[in-house]
């Protein structure tokens, strides 16, 4: 026993990284090297924010408005600082793309051998943050199409199917790293003693139904008639179970290993609701489709929506497939 836990202790994610990728081709190097820049980032974050009651200046607001017109969080503007600062010594990163940045971030001496995009959700679930709840860091990778001569991103406005890999960073009681190049999804829990994030678990399979459902029920007379019927629906039928935490990738990766369905449907003064397209939905909507789940905004899968700028919303309903289905049954409806 003793031997499988060394075993187990072994796989690293960079390790895992390049076993998946199965090549030691350029590409799979710098694929390989960008996700331990990304790991960085989340140790860096997690190393902050454990401490971050006891810093002065690290909770509480900076008193600017973002471009999606939230009050930004020091940890909000810390977080998103550590991505650039980490990615901009990477050579390997042309362009990021983040929640608290309106403009894309070109990092010109990375171009033209740096050829991804990174496209990220510094902390997610920002109110969680002066209250030492849980939040996350959410990350896509694109490789960039065409020169991007003007610097105007035009090849990100495509669908989340371009995505070449995607993951999140849940800062929870341990700080988790799940992540997925197309090829399944795998969970690593950082060992803070090693400074390592270790295996914990390799191709999720999220279970085809769960209990749980998840949304912000405050919304209730904001939506759609449909989704009105679908909660009256699930409070009249035993067996389910709502969890809402205020931090998606909290409540997706309950999900992801107990089933159920996590919504954000479009509301009337946002009638795409809340989240963001490239670095929020279209990543989840990667891992579970990964995982064998289904992410939908109502109409289509998420991974066919094109943004029509970078940081469009879209309504998203993401989870077990019998769950999704089951909301999208209520829709549907004459
Ligand atoms: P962010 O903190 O990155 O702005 O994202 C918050 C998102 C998401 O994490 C969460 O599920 C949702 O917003 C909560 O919003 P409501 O308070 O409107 O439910
Ligand atoms: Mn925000
Ligand atoms: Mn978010
Ligand atoms: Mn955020």
């Amino acid at each position: 026993e003793e031997i499988l836990a060394l075993d187990r202790d072994c796989t690293t994610l960079s390790r895992h990284v390049l076993q998946q990728l199965q090549s030691f081709s350029a590409d799979a190097q710098d694929v390989s090297a960008l996700m331990n820049r990304i790991a960085l980032a989340g140790k860096l974050i997690a190393r902050r924010l454990s401490q971050a009651g006891l810093m002065a200046g690290a909770l509480g607001f900076t008193g600017e408005v973002n471009v999606q017109g939230e009050e930004v969080k020091q940890m909000d503007a810390y977080s998103n600082d550590v991505f650039i600062s980490v990615f901009k010594q990477s050579g390997l990163v042309c362009r990021l793309v983040s929640e608290e940045m309106d403009e894309i971030y070109h990092i010109p001496e990375n171009c033209p051998l740096g050829r991804y995009t990174l496209l990220y959700d510094p902390i997610d679930g920002s109110s969680n943050v002066d209250i030492n709840i849980n939040v996350g860091s959410v990350f896509a990778i694109r490789q960039q199409e065409g020169d991007d001569l003007d610097g105007s991103g035009q090849d990100l406005l495509q669908s989340g199917r371009k995505q070449i890999g995607a993951g999140y960073i849940l800062y929870g009681p341990s700080t988790m790293l799940i992540y997925s190049l197309g090829t399944g999804v795998h969970a690593f829990v950082l060992d803070p003693s090693l400074g390592e994030f270790v295996l914990a678990s390799e191709n999720i399979k999220i279970p085809k139904h769960g209990a749980v459902y998840s949304v912000n029920e405050g919304n209730f007379w904001q939506w759609d008639e449909p989704y009105r019927n679908y909660i009256r629906y699930m409070h009249r039928h035993e067996g389910y179970t709502a969890r809402y935490s205020g931090a998606m990738v909290g409540d997706l990766h309950r999900l992801l290993f107990q089933g159920g369905v996590f919504l954000y449907p479009g509301t009337q003064k946002n009638p795409e609701g809340k989240l963001r397209t490239l670095y929020e939905a279209a990543p989840m909507a990667y891992l579970v489709e990964q995982a064998g789940g289904l992410a939908s905004d109502g109409q289509q899968a998420i991974l066919d929506v094109i943004p029509d700028q970078i940081h469009a919303r879209t309504p998203v309903i993401i989870g077990s497939q019998a769950d999704v289905e089951l909301v999208q049954s209520f829709l549907s409806e004459p």
